[in-house]
């Protein structure tokens, strides 16, 4: 089969003139009868956990033209978690479909997906799904452990500690703002089991990266070699037509949830893992990640459930490890990248430090995974982090406090008037993709400033809105049908009894007649249609969180076809 690229620059009549006259910088004719490999490059300054991926697109050039192949850098839309306003999961379907765009668009046979920060690759995955093209992943790599006054600090997880510590005037505003500059010490994504790591490890289990990279830190040379060895196996994949089509199965979804569940990885890897099905057409639901994933043991003690951090893991035999552990759960089937089973690859994955990464007979929970909830306020379900919530909230009976947008919580959280107690049930709705929009992760609302003076450490909180893989709490999430696009949690007040039971995956209204009420005035005031723009045709077409909060005109795959010339 003749490359795609040919399609642009095989020939002699004008239109195939103009394409390599414009394309040829200096290059040898038979530059353009070889692969042309995009480099897919998220790197921005914008974007600080993707910041030095410039560098790795460098190695991975080199590898192409090693390969034979010729290297394309494209930058392609870059989100930057902690600056994007306002949420970066409002744009995740934007950068899927822009990437998407541009690598049918142009003379492309296969790509490299340079990611890093939370949304980054899933975006790319997504894309690549859809264009289905030949596609590797190089993960980005955590950033190294950093230091505060000798302790370790864990990106994200501890920015919500330390807050809240000073909430509780345990800590000094002085204090706090002194180890904002010790929080960040390489480059790198956060170093926590957050949403960045989660992805990068879910998408080596899903066979996307070459096994063994994921994890890799950012400043580590064996990034470079890795990035170098992706760029000769990508020119490898062309010649073979090892498109995301050829191998992607609902095998390789299994094994990213048992790897999902080992890890004691992010809620966000859900929404994420069904939002890439969906492109490829396996038959993925949320019902599957309870299934597969709630009998797999937690093995990995990182923050912010546990005490290590990404670097501890990667120098402790990092996922290849885990799985050798979990490796009778694996479907054998599934294949990655390489062309060979994720299995074959975990012969020699000795963990080398067992108090980061457990021995299958030592787990730190017997089964972790993540629970899926249904009820009379979740429908279509809702999830819930066993691993990350307290044992004594699992199964909990209180009231519920309401609040109708994330800025009412905030005005009234603190409010020492307000009528709540270490039982209540913290129930914020509008969070939602349609709602807010863009699925925001404010679902770990922080707890009333009275309860935290008290000792209160954890409460029962509902919410429609996602949670930063970097938090930790009792938190019930990704409610679906979330509240502006009808669910019953629209109808919730304050006041009613709220019933959690995590054994038997329960999520109730004790009094079921709360569905005959119509929703607040309040709430529906606090849903704002937009006007014009992405975020006018985002609401208009998103799903819920239950099917990975796609655009549905985005579901699906239109593949590699190449179209039209215009002159
Ligand atoms: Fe980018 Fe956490 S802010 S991974």
């Amino acid at each position: 089969m003749g490359l795609r690229s040919e399609q642009w620059y095989a020939g002699d009549d004008r239109n195939s003139y103009i394409h390599r006259a414009w394309m040829r910088r200096g290059g040898p004719d038979d530059a353009f009868r070889r692969p042309q490999i995009a480099i897919a490059n998220s790197a921005s300054d914008l974007t600080p956990c993707n910041a030095h991926l410039n560098e790795v697109a460098a190695s991975v050039a080199n590898g192409i033209r090693e390969a034979g192949g010729i290297p394309l850098n494209l930058p392609v839309v870059s989100l930057g978690e902690t600056n994007v306003r306002p949420t970066a999961m409002l744009w995740r379907n934007m950068a899927a479909m822009a990437t998407e765009e541009m690598l049918r668009a142009n003379p492309v046979d296969g790509v490299v997906l340079l990611g890093g920060c939370d949304k980054t690759i899933p975006a790319l995955l997504m894309a690549a799904a859809s264009v289905d093209v030949p596609a590797v992943v190089v993960p980005g790599g955590p950033m190294l452990t950093g230091t505060f006054r000798g302790v370790p600090l864990g990106c994200g997880t501890d920015v919500w500690r330390l807050s809240e510590e000073v909430r509780a005037g345990t800590l000094s505003r002085e204090q706090f703002l002194r180890s904002e500059s010790a929080m960040i010490r390489s480059r790198g994504h956060c170093n926590t089991m957050g949403t960045a790591s989660t992805m990068a490890l879910v998408a080596e289990a899903l066979g996307t990266v070459v096994p063994g990279v994921a994890g890799t830190p950012a400043p580590d040379t064996r990034l470079l070699e890795a990035s170098h060895g992706t760029g000769r196996l990508v020119v490898e994949l062309v010649e073979k037509d090892r498109r995301p089509s050829t191998f992607l199965t609902k095998a390789n979804f299994h094994n990213a949830i048992v790897a999902l569940a080992a890890i004691g990885g992010s809620t966000n890897a859900v929404v994420h893992l069904l939002a890439i099905a969906g492109r490829l057409g396996v038959d993925l639901s949320l019902d599957d990640f309870d299934r597969i994933g709630s009998g797999v043991p937690l093995l990995v003690d990182l923050q912010p459930a546990g005490r290590f951090l990404m670097e501890d893991f990667h120098r402790a035999g990092g996922l290849l490890a885990v799985l050798r552990e979990v490796r009778d759960l694996l479907d054998p089937s599934a294949l990655t990248v390489t062309g060979t089973p994720l299995v074959d690859h975990l012969g020699d994955a000795p963990i080398w430090d067992p108090e980061v990464i457990r021995d299958r007979r030592q787990p730190i929970i017997a089964e972790g995974g993540i629970a899926v909830l249904r009820g009379n306020l979740a429908p279509s379900g809702a999830l819930v982090k066993p691993a990350a919530a307290s044992p004594h909230l699992l199964r909990h009976r209180g009231k519920a406090v309401v609040f109708d947008s994330i800025e009412d919580f905030h005005a009234r959280v603190d409010d020492p008037d307000l009528d709540v107690d270490a039982d209540s049930v913290l129930v914020l709705r509008g969070c939602g993709p349609r709602g807010y929009p863009g699925m925001p992760e404010v679902s770990n609302m922080p707890l009333p400033r009275k309860l935290l003076e008290q000792g209160v450490r954890d409460m029962v909180r509902i919410c429609d809105g996602r949670m930063s893989g970097t938090a930790y709490g009792t938190v019930v999430l990704h409610v679906a049908p979330e509240a502006a696009a009808g669910g019953p949690l629209g109808l919730v007040r304050t006041g009613d009894v709220i019933v959690l039971d995590v054994a038997n995956r329960r999520i109730d209204v004790e009094d079921p007649d709360f569905l005959t009420r119509t929703p607040s005035e309040a709430m529906a005031a606090a849903f704002a249609a937009p006007r014009r723009g992405w975020e006018r045709l985002y609401i208009d077409h998103v799903l819920g969180a239950d099917t990975g909060a796609d655009l549905d005109f985005l579901v699906g795959s239109s593949g590699s076809e190449v179209t039209r010339e215009s002159h």
